[in-house]
Parts: C-alpha cells; sequence; structure tokens
C-alpha cells in the first residue's frame, strides 16, 4: 500500500511553506497557538460519549461520513477532510488505518452493548496509525494486533478515549512525538510492553483509565509535562513508570504528577521481548521513577506490589547498559506527597532482594531510592517502609491542587517539516519506537544498522519492504512497505549518517 507518511509529508511540506512559514516542528517552542479547529469545538461541547447527537453541534461544521459493518474505515479516512466524523458502526473491521491528514475524528458508535471491533487476527500490525494534528480517536474496541493498537506519529492535539484494547502487541495507545493530548477512559490489557506509553512527547493528560495483565501499564518516557490521574494500574509487572531511555532525540522526562491513582498487586510474571527497556522491569512494582526529573507523587493507593511500592533509581542501577552520555541519569527533585500504602514489598525478588538482605529484611520496601540524584523530598517518611530515603528532605508543598491539567490552554501549531527532514521525522516517528542509537530496544541498535549497511541504503530500504526474522533473539520486525520510496531512502540515508 502506497500512501500515508509520503502523503503526509506532502502535505506537510506544503502546510509548511504555504502556512507555518518558518516555524520548524524540532525546533518551535510548544507554545504556539492556532485559532481552534472546528472539531475541537465540537469535543468540548461534550457530546463524545453521546453517539446519537453529534451532528447537532452547533460547533460542528464538517461532514459526517458513515461506516457500517462490510465497508472499510480506511476508505473513509481517504474521503474526508478536515474537519469531518467519521462515525464507525458495530461490525468487524479487519484493517490498518492510517490517518494523514488533520482534524479528522474517528468515533465508534456503540449500539445496545455492540462496539465496532478492529481485529488485527495477530495478522495485522497497527489498527490505528496518525500522524495528522487533532486526531480524535474513541469508542473502539482494538483486539489481536501485532504492534500497535493507536499510534501517533508526530501529531499535536490529540484525543484518545474511551477505546478498549486487548492483545495489540508491542503497545496499546503510543502516541510518540505530540504536543497537547487526552488518553483518557480507556481500558488496556494483555500489552506486551506499555498498555499506555507517552513517548517524547509534551502537555499530556492520562486520566480515568484501567490497565492491567501487561508488562508496563502506564509509561511516561522522554516526555515532560504529563499528568497521570484517577488511573486504576493492576496486574501489570509495572504499574506506573516514568523515566528516561537514553539514545532518543528527546533526553529528558521532568515534570510529571502522579497523582489519585490506584496501583495495585502488579504482580505479573514479566513477558516483555527480550532485551526491551521493560524486560528489565521486576515482576512486582508499583511505581517505578528512573532517570526522570521534578516527579510528585500524590494521593495514590499504592498496595500490594510484591517487590516494592515506589522504585526510585538512575539509569546506572535501573539500565547499566545503557550508554548515552547526553542523558542525565539520575532522578532528581521526586517529591513524595501523601500516599496510601501497604503490603508492598512482600516477596521481593533479583537486586533489590539483595539489597534488602544486607539490611536483615526478608521484604522490599513501600518505597526504595537507589543510586544517585538530589533535591528530593517527602511529607512524612514515617508513613512508610524505606530504603534509601536518607537523603530526602521534608517537601516544601503539601499537594498540587494548583496544577488541574498539563495540556496547553489552546491547541498547539501544526508541526511543519521540511523535506532535509523527512529522514529524521521517518526515523523518530517510526523506526525509534523500536531502535535506538546505542541500546537495544525492540531492535537492535542503530549503530549495529549503520555497521552492517554502511554506504549501503538500500540495503536498508530493501530489508524494510521485505524483513527476514534474522535472530534467533529477537522478534521478527514488521514491514515498512506502507511508508513512500521517498521516505524509505530519506530514513536509510538518515540512519546512515546518524551520530549518536
Ligand atoms: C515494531 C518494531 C520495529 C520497528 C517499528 C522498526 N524495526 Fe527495524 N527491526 C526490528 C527488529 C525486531 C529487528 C531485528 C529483526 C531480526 O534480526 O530478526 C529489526 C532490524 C532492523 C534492521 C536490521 C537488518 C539487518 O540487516 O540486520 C534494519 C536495517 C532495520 N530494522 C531498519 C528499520 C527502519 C529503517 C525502521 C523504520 C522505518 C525500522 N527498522 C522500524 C524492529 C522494528
Amino acid at each position: 500500500m502506497k500512501s500515508t507518511l509520503s502523503k503526509i509529508i506532502g502535505a506537510i511540506v506544503v502546510l509548511a511553506v504555504g502556512v507555518f512559514l518558518g516555524k520548524s516542528f524540532f525546533s518551535s517552542p510548544n507554545v504556539d497557538t492556532v485559532p481552534m479547529p472546528s472539531t475541537i469545538k465540537y469535543r468540548n461541547v461534550g457530546l463524545s460519549n453521546d453517539t446519537t447527537k453529534v451532528a447537532q453541534s452547533n460547533d460542528f461544521n464538517g461532514k459526517i461520513i458513515e461506516v457500517k459493518d462490510g465497508s472499510s474505515i480506511q476508505e473513509a479516512v481517504k474521503a474526508a477532510n478536515p474537519g469531518d466524523l467519521i462515525r464507525v458502526y458495530p461490525g468487524i473491521y479487519s484493517e490498518n488505518v492510517y490517518i494523514d491528514k488533520d482534524d479528522i475524528s474517528l468515533q465508534g458508535v456503540v449500539i445496545k452493548g455492540e462496539w465496532p471491533v478492529l481485529d488485527g487476527k495477530k495478522e495485522i500490525n497497527d489498527a490505528f496509525l496518525y500522524s495528522g494534528n487533532g486526531i480524535l480517536i474513541e469508542n473502539f474496541k482494538i483486539i489481536n494486533y501485532k504492534g500497535n493498537g493507536i499510534m501517533g506519529q508526530a501529531g499535536n492535539n490529540f484525543i484518545i478515549r474511551n477505546n478498549w484494547i486487548i492483545d495489540t502487541g508491542v503497545y496499546g495507545i503510543f502516541p510518540q512525538y505530540g504536543k497537547n493530548g487526552l488518553i483518557e477512559h480507556n481500558v488496556l490489557s494483555v500489552i506486551a510492553d506499555a498498555a499506555i506509553y507517552v513517548g517524547m512527547c509534551d502537555n499530556v493528560d492520562v486520566l480515568h483509565n484501567e490497565v492491567f495483565d501487561s508488562v508496563a501499564g502506564i509509561e511516561i518516557e522522554n516526555s515532560r509535562h504529563c499528568l497521570v490521574e484517577n488511573n486504576y494500574a493492576h496486574d501489570n509487572t509495572g504499574g506506573l513508570l516514568a523515566f528516561v531511555t537514553p539514545g532518543l532525540p528527546i533526553k529528558t522526562t521532568f515534570d510529571v504528577i502522579l497523582r489519585n491513582n490506584f496501583v495495585v498487586n502488579n504482580n505479573h510474571e514479566n513477558f516483555g521481548a527480550p532485551g526491551s527497556t521493560v524486560a528489565g522491569i521486576p515482576s512486582g512494582t508499583g511505581v517505578l521513577i528512573m532517570a526522570a526529573d521534578d516527579v510528585i507523587v500524590e494521593n495514590n493507593i499504592i498496595t500490594g506490589n510484591k517487590n516494592s511500592g515506589i522504585t526510585i533509581v538512575d539509569l546506572a542501577t535501573g539500565d547499566p547498559k545503557a550508554n548515552d552520555p547526553n542523558s542525565e541519569g539520575n532522578p532528581d527533585r521526586v517529591v513524595i506527597l501523601d500516599n496510601i500504602m501497604y503490603e508492598n514489598g512482600n516477596d521481593p525478588t533479583g537486586e533489590l532482594k539483595a539489597i534488602m538482605l544486607t539490611q536483615m529484611d526478608t521484604r522490599g520496601p513501600d518505597i526504595f531510592a537507589y543510586g544517585g540524584g538530589t533535591g528530593s523530598t517527602i511529607r512524612d517518611k514515617n508513613k512508610y517502609r524505606t530504603f534509601g530515603l536518607g537523603g530526602y528532605g521534608v517537601a516544601q508543598i503539601t499537594n498540587t491542587d494548583d496544577i488541574p491539567t498539563m495540556r496547553t490552554p489552546s491547541p498547539v501549531a501544526a508541526r511543519s517539516v521540511s523535506k532535509e527532514e523527512i529522514g529524521e521525522l521517518t526515523y523518530y516517528g517510526v523506526c525509534a519506537g523500536c531502535h535506538a542509537f546505542g541500546t537495544r530496544l525492540i531492535g537492535p541498535p542503530t549503530e549495529i544498522i549503520q555497521a552492517i549497511h554502511n554506504g549501503n541504503p538500500q540495503g536498508i530500504v530493501d530489508y524494510i519492504n521485505n524483513p527476514k526474522n534474522l535472530r534467533e533473539d529477537y522478534p521478527e520486525m514488521p514491514p515498512q512497505d506502507y511508508l513512500d520510496d521517498n521516505a524509505k531512502m530519506a530514513v536509510a540515508e538518515y540512519i546512515l549518517a546518524l551520530k549518536q
């Protein structure tokens, strides 16, 4: 299928030159505002849960495209223009939907408990893959995909809500490289990496989701200004995670609030792909803060996590194979406010167990801090069983009531991408989900790919068109043949030129 990113990029380049002249996505600040598109107004009138009255909304000016069982959502996307609403009726849709236009809303219509179901049959990679701005995806049941349920690539101002996502491969909901997003009221289970993975994003709220039976519940990675609130993370290997993965172009995770969540019994056996970052998460991890700064943990109920309730570590301890001189590896200025914590650490494993045994303690603590980091504080240490909090001062704040959201007050500008940036966008938007420069993620490190294909970009293009499983200890790479030829060659050349 030839469409997607090339068209996206084509469209973006035109937009870039015509409208957002001179603003580069990679360097523009995240506070630019544009007039609200009509779909955003429609979203604000609160009709999203009413699947019968959207068209009556005064603010909705687009056209409605209906998709019924037996027809294709992708065809509807092709027919849609910015501002349109695509309503999908109950039925089984086995497809891979690419959304490379701006301001498209996709809304499932649930009738008498019957959902529109996207079923990947364990053959199709992704259910929804969007790169447009202002994308809304709500009310879908998504099952049996191999890669991702819903993945965003550099789209800003996204809303993903009310979806029910089961066993969709590596990630359930994965906005990557986006700004100003809302992920709410989704239920996700049986995801082999992170159920909700906010990667290299800014200003995202993750609210009221249930995540369970997955390796990582909710993961805030190389992302800034995120609020994770009122979620129920249970029976994962790890519940809530805020961390830095080295080797990515955005090097930091900071300004994250984990508030009012239930983080319960996250003792699932780790079934992450061998070598992936999450494969290192010990079973029994409630909250993990690794190398992330300015994380506030407030008012959560954290119970029954067998290794520890909250683990705070530096990269050298948590991910020792990590090798990125530009990533600062210490968790600094972590703030632990009041939380309810009990019955954590009942059956610790691995390094934590060994460290606790040196203290003559066979249990793991509620809060475990190990390695570097400065400026961290706690409101009342006496409430918990702790290890390694000797350097923690008394918290200077008592709550975060003055921060109701991390989203921006109005939508941020669409990114703009020049032709030279196609390779970079494709790399970080598509490949970097699985490849990092000097670190093994799902796929081998990019520096290994450079060594194998040195001077031969066509070799990379050939491989991504038709990947073969070459390594016993890696899964098969999904084909990237939906990318257009320019994007493929651009990304191959970008990879070969990449320095760290
Ligand atoms: C969903 C995860 C995933 C994504 C996305 C992904 N890869 Fe991979 N890639 C892998 C895995 C896994 C392997 C190792 C496969 C094996 O060796 O069997 C791999 C291997 C490779 C190789 C090594 C081939 C060789 O000769 O050894 C190249 C080249 C490559 N990927 C390029 C890319 C490019 C370019 C992109 C983006 C357009 C990309 N990959 C996106 C998972 C991914």
